[in-house]
Formats: structure tokens, C-alpha cells, sequence
């Protein structure tokens, strides 16, 4: 059996595997790119889903190049971000708001009006509002065309952490142990990192029309591993990602060492 059909035989979700991360980030760039000409030789908006941590930022700088040296425009481009910490203002250095305009919203021209984040700072009373008023924008711009997503070493999407169910929609969630840890560095201090997210629910996530994951490095590989080939189950919530009709991975060599098709010899993959 050639690797090929190893692939297909073990991974329940298309996986590509690039050279590099910045190999990926500009396939994954050029397929946004298309979409959102697209949509304005149609004269409609493209509804994007947009992630933080470090993965996106090689696909976000590839945006800012296209912008900047191919005229690429976001004026008809409206985005849904996945999550925020509860309790940061949009001013606070960690922020996803604050990362988003550093990382890409400060570098192309997309109006302001067309940026949308769960708040972080709303009353504990207002929470479950916001979600549902959330899901009801998303809903009303048409559905996310193209939702971009990392992945936690929970196995988390968004801040979707073990136990999340299928269909959960944007909520408060608690942050897992391992995922503040994660972040303690960025927070200088694990006790820094809030405890509680809202973040779309996987069932939000999973109603985007087309969703790519994207992985770099080998601490993502077992995660990787778990998510593509292993049973769909809420320990993992990108599993759930094998139910959708397009979802894909694309992921660095790094990221597929635990992948069957990588893991073992040719001749054992039969
Ligand atoms: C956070 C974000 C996720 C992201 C994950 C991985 O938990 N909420 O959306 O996928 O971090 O972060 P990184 O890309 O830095 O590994």
C-alpha cells in the first residue's frame, strides 16, 4: 500500500502536508485570496472566521503581503473571530482584539465596522445575551464562508475544551489546566492567565462553510494524530471536525510525525 492510499485508509479528515508552515500559510492565503474576489465580482461580502495563538500568524503575514503588494482588498471582507479571555478589555496587551489588529486588522484595509469578537468584558449577568446576539450576527451576515482554525493541545478549536458537545454554541467556558499553561508565558505566570473564554461553540464552528486547521510543529503531532484518525469524541473537539463535509488539515512535516502514513514503515501500513 503506497502512502497515498495509507492516508486515506487511516485519516478521516483530508490532510495536507507542506515543507513548511509559510508553504502552507500561502496555499491556504491563495484560496482566501479567491474566495474573497469571488464574492466581489458577485457583490457580496466574504465572511471570514479568523483564529489567534501563533499558527495563523505565517497565513496572516501572507494576507498583510497580499494586500500590501498585490492590491489584494478587504474593504468587502467581514470576520467572526472564534474566541476572547473573559475578563481582558479590548485595550489589554493580551487581548485577542489587540492581537488581531497587530498581527493583521492595523495592516489591511478592512473597515472597523466589519471586525467582530466576542467582548471580554461583559457583565456576568449579560454573558449568555451576547453569545446568542453572537450567533444571531453570524447567522444574519450569511454563515461563516471560510472559518480558519488552530488547535490546543487539549485537542481544543476555538476554546472548545474536552466535554465540549457537537452541537455547543458561543458560550463561557472554563480554560482547561493544560491551555493556561500553555499561555502562562505570554501572561508571565500561569496565575495571571484568566480562567474563563467565550468562545463559538463547536457547533458554531462546524456550520462554516468550508473550515481549515492548520498545525505546525512536533507538540501538535500527537494531538494531530488524535483528531484525524482517532474516534470522534468530545475529549477531542477537532474530531468532531470529520463530520464536517469540507474540513481539511493542513499541517508541516512536524506536526504529521504521529500520522499511521508517517509513523510506519510502508511496508507495514497495509
Ligand atoms: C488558543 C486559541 C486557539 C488556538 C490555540 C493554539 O487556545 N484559543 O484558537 O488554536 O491557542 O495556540 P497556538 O497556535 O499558539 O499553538
Amino acid at each position: 500500500m503506497n502512502r497515498r492510499s495509507a492516508a486515506e485508509a487511516y485519516e478521516k479528515v483530508p490532510t495536507s502536508i507542506f515543507e513548511s508552515s509559510s508553504a502552507a500559510a500561502a496555499s491556504l492565503a491563495k484560496e482566501v485570496r479567491e474566495l474573497i474576489e469571488a464574492r466581489n465580482k458577485e457583490g457580496k461580502p466574504a465572511i471570514l472566521g479568523l483564529a489567534t495563538g501563533s499558527t495563523p500568524v505565517p497565513f496572516y503575514r501572507e494576507l498583510i503581503r497580499l494586500h500590501r503588494e498585490e492590491g489584494l482588498s478587504f474593504k468587502n471582507v467581514i470576520t467572526f473571530n472564534l474566541d476572547e479571555y473573559y475578563g481582558l478589555g479590548s485595550d489589554h496587551p493580551e487581548s485577542y482584539y489587540r492581537f488581531m489588529c497587530d498581527q493583521l486588522f492595523d495592516h489591511i484595509d478592512i473597515p472597523k465596522e466589519n471586525i467582530h469578537l466576542p467582548s471580554g468584558t461583559v457583565p456576568g449577568d449579560q454573558v449568555f445575551e451576547h453569545c446568542r446576539q453572537y450567533e444571531e450576527m453570524i447567522d444574519a451576515a450569511g454563515g461563516v464562508d471560510f472559518q480558519i482554525l488552530g488547535i490546543g493541545r487539549t485537542g481544543h478549536i476555538g476554546f472548545n475544551e474536552p466535554g465540549s458537545s457537537r452541537e455547543s454554541l458561543t458560550r463561557r467556558i472554563t480554560l482547561d489546566r493544560i491551555t493556561r499553561q500553555d499561555a502562562a508565558a505570554d501572561f508571565r505566570g500561569e496565575e495571571n492567565v484568566p480562567r474563563f473564554a467565550i468562545t463559538m461553540g463547536v457547533g458554531t464552528i462546524l456550520r462554516a462553510k468550508q473550515i481549515v486547521l492548520m498545525a505546525w510543529g512536533e507538540n501538535k503531532a500527537g494531538v494531530v494524530a488524535r483528531a484525524v484518525e482517532g474516534p470522534v469524541t468530545d475529549a477531542v473537539s477537532a474530531s468532531f471536525l470529520q463530520d464536517h463535509e469540507t474540513a481539511r488539515f493542513f499541517i508541516d512535516q512536524a506536526a504529521s510525525r504521529e500520522l499511521t502514513r508517517i509513523k510506519l514503515p510502508c511496508w507495514w501500513v497495509r
